[in-house]
């Protein structure tokens, strides 16, 4: 039966842990960019925290951390620094992203002094929604208009950003053991290989077999992920099949990963009884995940509230696992 133990603290120093007793950390800490304007956010975490997870992950553990576009590469720096092996970088496509972008046509009207001329209404949709967007926020019209001045026409449809498609989850690794080879390191810890066989991409509907030595449970997932359909012919290769968590109303956490993404991950880097950390839990969809999946687990998070959202997701599934709260 698996058990997790979870701290309303901060996670620095993880001094709860015994160096070298965990065998993966899946995570996914503030990006250091203010998100939505939330305090916690507002810097990549410490480097210690990096240092502290090393000295409690046992050799040859693998790892998952989500990270910002704009910040990976300091995030990828401390991780590095702190003794970690860069092994790939994940993306995770997905089709809801917003624009960070403004008109900045009616800026230049604004600057000048010059007023804008409206030329209808729009109702204001915020992001993707599959079925249809039109009652999405539907009673939010909003004004539409063009740029008046000269200038504001030269730089109509002009703006500041792409939108959003995808987030980078970097893999990491602790070096296996010194004069120890992959074999050895795991005979002795039982960490040093990816979980290849159970995160396969099963053979899309109507699809045999593919290769000279097809395996039966299908394709080695690859270093793209994707929790939603495209449709674009590419989903045989990336699609990851769909769990949907339940009774997720209560969960108001405004950076909630969704629990199929958690379930790829969480097997990827770990296997059935092993004990994985995630040090910055927020509303425990790592712990789920992993609770679901026989994995044993361990986190931190700082905020009550968000720490209430985790303990009562868990304690959803207490009939399966033993719990510790703390
Ligand atoms: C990006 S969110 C995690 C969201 C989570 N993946 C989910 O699905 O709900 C990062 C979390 O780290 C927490 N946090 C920030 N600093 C922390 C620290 N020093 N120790 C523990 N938790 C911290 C924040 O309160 C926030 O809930």
């Amino acid at each position: 039966m698996s058990e997790f133990k979870i701290y309303n603290k901060s996670c620095y120093e993880l001094q709860e842990l015994s160096g070298n007793s965990i065998d993966a950390i899946v995570t996914d800490p503030p990006y250091g960019i203010s998100y939505q304007n939330h305090y916690w956010d507002k810097d990549l975490p410490k480097r210690q925290i990096w240092e502290d997870s090393l000295r409690v992950l046992k050799p040859g553990a693998f790892g998952l951390v989500f990270s910002s576009i704009r910040l990976m590469h300091r995030l990828m720096v401390d991780l590095e620094d702190s003794g970690f092996i860069i092994k790939d970088v994940l993306f995770w496509s997905y089709l809801n992203g917003m624009p960070k972008s403004r008109d900045v046509a009616l800026d230049i009207d604004k600057e000048l002094g010059i007023e804008s001329k409206v030329i209808g209404k729009y109702k204001y949709v915020q992001g993707y929604k599959k079925n249809g967007a039109d009652n999405y926020y539907a009673n939010k019209e909003k004004f539409k208009y063009e740029p008046t001045s000269e200038l504001g026409k030269k730089y109509q449809g002009s703006g500041l950003g792409l939108k959003p498609a995808f987030e980078p989850i970097i893999l990491i690794q602790k070096s296996i053991e010194k004069k120890l080879n992959v074999a050895q390191n795991i005979i002795k810890y039982s960490t040093g290989s990816l979980n290849i066989e159970e995160t396969r991409i099963s053979y899309a509907n109507g699809e045999k077999t593919v290769g000279h030595n097809p395996h039966s449970k299908g394709r080695v997932a690859s270093n793209i992920v994707r929790t939603e359909e495209f449709n674009d012919g590419f989903d045989k290769f990336f699609l990851i099949p769909k769990v949907r968590q339940k009774k997720e109303d209560f969960n108001f956490h405004p950076t909630l990963k969704p629990v199929d993404l958690m379930y790829h991950l969480v097997k990827l880097v770990s296997f059935e009884g092993q004990t994985v950390i995630d040090p910055f839990i927020g509303s425990g969809s790592t712990g789920i995940a992993c609770l679901k999946l026989k994995r044993n687990f361990v986190g931190y998070e700082l905020k009550k509230d968000y720490f209430e959202i985790a303990k009562k997701g868990l304690e959803n599934i207490k009939t399966e696992v033993s719990y510790m709260l703390f």
